[in-house]
């Protein structure tokens, strides 16, 4: 058996090796071992430093994740870490690839600390709803000034390793082999005669201002972070590691840490954590079905979605051909990419060489025969089969075998789309979300005949362009859209019902939502929804009051922002402003149609909203149609502003509990229009057996 943990001598360098592929989690049986080898070490005198480091890939990424759920067994961080800052001898930590959490404090409490040049140092805990248990709100900030460290702590980013070495916190960069970087920098050390240098004896860097610091990151986090307890949990333990001495700062970190694990926030975002990586994970595909190679991708459309998706390739250095049918559109396009390149520059975040290098990857063009040796081309045209199906026949004819061809459709039927080809199981849907080069979301549309390899390639390319790629299978709206019928329709009947826009906006805001819905569309485009609601006007239910709002505010060309008004009015710095003419109009017209004048309060809107949409994805459960309540968790926290804090719609219904919704569903059947109100039959089987969606999910085995 291979031991996750190993001591190997270099004359008299030990150096303790953790191998725990693939990223050496931190688990019990490496605190263990780790505990074991210091144990061990420092019984023998034949030693004169000790070298830190990691196998494989990575240094160490962290805590197991897993763990959290179970209860961390012994031998606990402190006790591990404490053996590691009592070594008698120098203990060096050799960082490659990324310190995060656990493994970032290891090394702060390790003697001193090298760094590969690629090496990155961090403290995520926030992003999974905790803190930093280890020590590291305690002795991050006595190795760098403590403002830094609440920035590392609180933007839960890993910073460079050039960074921390410019703040102190790396002591030399090594360029080739890290292990052997530092033998050597150990080897120095005992040539000067250096000893250990424990952090938790210096004082806190910067602790004067602290007082000012932390009450001003307090309002921050109030803000930008509401409704969330980590960070302000953060902020207390740094307040423990400035007024207290280093071991009561440890025991003010536990308590807090001890709280924040197994709280709700907690919870919801380790659960996104496996969620988001089990999405590649399809149930019944065999492992040893491979992705088609993507090495060069055309895409159709050089409108706003097209240029999007270019960006996407652009930026993982993939070659992109690009084909409209004007050489006024690319023109237009073209210009659109390089001047959401140039925002780049002008924010620092891309030099003006990559933005002429990903310039060049990308061809314009009007000829489909251009697109002859593409791996992959998306269609990214607008939303009319006609159209779909004439440039689906013509990719057919140029493309060579193999290709991949994916449709951006957010709505039309793929099976259809795919049949017009002599090559259906090379076709998928690849619904991007606008804009396109930004948002995180990828959803991956099975049609019937999409080939294993062709659903493995999609899920390769959402990897490759950095996006998460999640599996829906072909209906009306997929899982995003179809779920988000029900909630936009409830939330524009409480404006017929007497509730303003910032009252609903404001209710889902307050939840959570990182807009409004209405807000959404005002944004968005208030067209978009009515249009594809004109197109399939013969399914939709014979309700005078459905989607009533949106019909009028396109009867009276009030389409959102790009109109300066919509639901809202906006000034010239887009900012939106209430609009009592809307609100009028819209009651008037409730009152027309017979509504009645309820005046929804906040917990209702948010119920009705809520709950129309955890129906909605319990059919698409039912139906096949998500693979996992947690895709449909997904899809919702990356593509539709989703609060991740509340682990996405399905885990915040397990949360709330599916009989209660159950039954606030069948009191809405009687008080609310009852069609609406019909549970999903899934829903109601688990609220009947005291179930949830997680349990019915592993029920599943998947
Ligand atoms: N615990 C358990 N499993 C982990 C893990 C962790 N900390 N980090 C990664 N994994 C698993 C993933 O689930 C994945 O498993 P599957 O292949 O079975 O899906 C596998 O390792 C590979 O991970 P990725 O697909 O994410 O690989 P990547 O190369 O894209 O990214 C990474 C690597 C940057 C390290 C990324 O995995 C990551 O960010 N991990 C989490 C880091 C983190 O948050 N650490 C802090 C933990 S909390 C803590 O440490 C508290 C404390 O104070 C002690």
């Amino acid at each position: 058996m291979v031991e996750v943990v190993s001591i190997s001598m270099s004359n008299e360098i030990a150096v303790v090796t953790i191998d725990n592929p693939p990223v050496n989690a931190m688990a019990q049986d490496v605190r263990a071992g780790l505990k074991r080898a210091f144990v061990e070490l420092r019984t023998r005198n034949d030693i004169k430093a000790i070298v830190i480091g990691g196998k494989g890939r990575t240094f160490v990424a962290g805590a197991d994740i897993k763990e959290f759920d179970s209860g961390i067994a012994p031998p606990g961080y402190h006790e591990v870490l404490g053996l590691i800052e009592d070594s008698a001898c120098p203990v060096v930590a050799a960082v490659h690839g990324t310190a995060l959490g656990g493994g970032m404090e290891i090394a702060l409490a390790s003697h001193y600390r090298v760094a590969h040049e690629a090496a990155r140092f961090g403290l995520p805990e926030l992003t999974l709803g905790i803190i930093p248990g280890a020590g590291g709100t305690q002795r991050l900030p006595r190795l760098i000034p403590l403002e830094a460290a609440v920035e590392l702590m609180l933007s839960s980013k890993p910073m460079p390793a050039a960074k921390a070495r410019e703040l102190g916190l790396v002591d030399a960069m090594v360029t080739g082999d890290i292990i052997e970087g530092g033998i050597a920098f150990a080897r120095e050390l005992v040539a000067r005669g250096a000893g250990p240098r424990r952090t938790r004896d210096l004082a806190v860097r910067g602790a004067e201002n602290a007082a000012v610091l932390l009450a001003a990151k307090r309002v921050q986090v109030a803000k930008t972070m509401r409704n969330r307890q980590s960070p302000l949990g953060l902020l207390d333990a740094l307040q423990a590691a400035v007024t207290l001495p280093f071991a009561q700062g440890l025991k003010a970190e536990s308590a807090i840490s001890e709280k924040l694990v197994p709280a709700t926030e907690a919870r919801a975002l380790r659960h996104l954590f496996f969620a988001e990586r089990e999405v590649r994970k399809i149930p019944g595909l065999s492992a040893d079905v491979k992705p088609r190679p993507v090495t060069r991708v055309g895409i159709i459309g050089a409108g706003t979605m097209g240029g999007g998706i270019s960006m996407c390739y652009a930026n993982a250095g993939v070659p992109v051909t690009i084909v409209d049918a004007t050489q006024a559109a690319l023109d237009r396009g073209m210009a659109t990419i390089r001047k959401n390149y140039e925002r780049s520059v002008a924010r620092g975040s891309l030099k003006q060489e990559q933005l002429e290098h990903r310039m060049q990857l990308v061809t314009p063009t009007l000829d489909y025969a251009a697109l002859g040796n593409a791996d992959l081309v998306i269609e990214a045209v607008f939303e009319n089969m006609a159209l779909k199906k004439d440039i689906f026949a013509k990719l057919d004819a140029v493309l060579r075998k193999g290709a991949v061809i994916g449709t951006n459709t957010s709505t039309l039927d793929i099976d259809e789309i795919a049949a017009v080809t002599t090559r259906p199981e090379d076709v998928v849907g690849l619904h991007f979300f606008s804009p396109a080069n930004v948002m995180q979301l990828l959803e991956i549309v099975q049609a019937k005949r999409t080939a294993p390899d062709v659903l493995v390639t999609a899920l390769e390319t959402a990897k490759q362009i950095k996006k998460i790629g999640v599996v829906a299978k072909v209906c009306y709206g997929f899982i995003g859209n179809r779920m988000m019928d029900p909630y936009a329709r409830e939330a524009e009947h409480c404006l017929l019902e007497g509730a303003t826009p910032e009252q609903v906006d404001g209710a889902l805001e307050r939840f959570g939502m990182a807009m409004g819905i209405l807000a959404v569309f005002d944004l968005a485009g208030v067209d978009i929804g009515y249009l594809t609601r004109l197109e399939r006007k013969h399914l939709l239910p014979d309700d005078p009051t459905f989607y009533r709002p949106d019909t009028m505010l396109n009867e009276r060309g009030w389409l959102g922002q790009k109109t300066g008004r919509g639901f809202y009015r906006y000034d010239s710095a887009r900012k939106r402003i209430p609009d009592p003419e809307v609100v009028e109009m819209l009651w008037k017209e409730g009152k027309r149609l017979g509504v009645e004048r309820r005046q929804p309060g906040e917990k209702e809107i948010q119920e009705r909203c809520l709950y129309a949409m955890i129906n909605e994805g319990a059919r698409l459960l039912d139906e096949g149609i998500a693979l996992r309540a947690s895709d449909i968790d997904v899809v919702y926290t990356s593509g539709y502003g989703f609060p991740r804090y509340r682990g996405g719609p399905m885990f915040y219904a397990d949360t709330v509990g599916l009989k209660t919704i159950c039954e606030r569903i069948l009191e809405f059947r009687r008080t609310l229009d009852a069609r609406y109100w019909e549970p999903a039959p899934l829903l109601e089987k688990l609220a009947l057996a005291g179930s949830s969606f997680a349990a019915w999910s592993a029920g599943r085995g998947d």
